[in-house]
């Protein structure tokens, strides 16, 4: 499975991207108005500091407008994937922008039907969004099962990644996992998050004591 990171920060995306685990960066418009920085500059950035897609999205909401800041967005690195809502207008986007050979990640995505239709304009990744469909006691995870099932049962005609969006916690990246999602993406907070458990920090703190014990050094 490829993580990506959620964020429109350099400097977490700097630190993340140094770990080496880093697949990826999905941005939105609060993400980026959070910066209070310009789009453009920012996304050209992310792309030098990372080699996997960046989605960056569109604000437009009509078609050939979408096209057009879509166009704009993809010239800036090889390695932007361009962003677009899940609406009538998002998908005929979908399907002219992935016909020119620019990679399209379809999102806001909150049912298997939406997802299905974005498979068919030819989108390199859905985003099914979980935690928001939780917040309102819906069933996130049920939804990647769903959209899973629907793709898994046409692999040769639907090529699209079902990219794992609005994660919360480290068991939405599990249960994904378990699921076989291709991708998910995560706050920076949650991805910290994935490595921590209290044994293991208490496993090392008992195993440095007993070391030092020894007098002895490795290097
Ligand atoms: C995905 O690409 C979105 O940017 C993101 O996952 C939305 O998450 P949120 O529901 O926490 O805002």
């Amino acid at each position: 499975m490829k993580f990506f990171v959620d964020t429109a920060n350099i400097e977490e995306i700097q630190e993340l991207s140094e770990t080496g685990l880093l697949d990826g960066v999905t941005t939105n418009p609060s993400l980026i108005a959070k910066t209070g920085k310009n789009f453009i500059k920012t996304i050209e950035t992310i792309c030098s500091l990372v080699d996997g897609p960046v989605s960056a999205e569109v604000t437009a909401t009509n078609y050939k407008l979408m096209i057009s800041e879509g166009e704009k967005l993809s010239n800036i690195a090889p390695n932007v994937c361009v962003k677009v809502p899940l609406t009538w207008d998002g998908l005929k986007a979908c399907k002219a922008l992935s016909s020119q050979g620019i990679d399209v990640n379809v999102t806001l995505c909150f049912s298997p039907s939406q997802a299905l239709l974005a498979a068919k304009a030819g989108a390199k990744f859905i985003s099914p969004f979980v935690g928001r469909l939780d917040d309102i006691s819906s069933d996130g995870m049920g939804l990647i099962e769903d959209i899973v099932t629907i793709y898994n049962n046409y692999p040769d005609t639907l090529f699209t990644e079902v990219l794992v969006a609005s994660v919360r916690s480290p068991s939405h990246v599990v249960e994904a996992a378990k699921i076989g999602s291709d991708v998910v993406t995560v706050p920076p907070s949650v991805l910290k998050a994935l490595v921590s458990h209290p044994l293991t920090e208490k496993g090392l703190s008992s195993f440095l004591s007993d070391w030092e014990k020894t007098g002895q050094k490795i290097i």
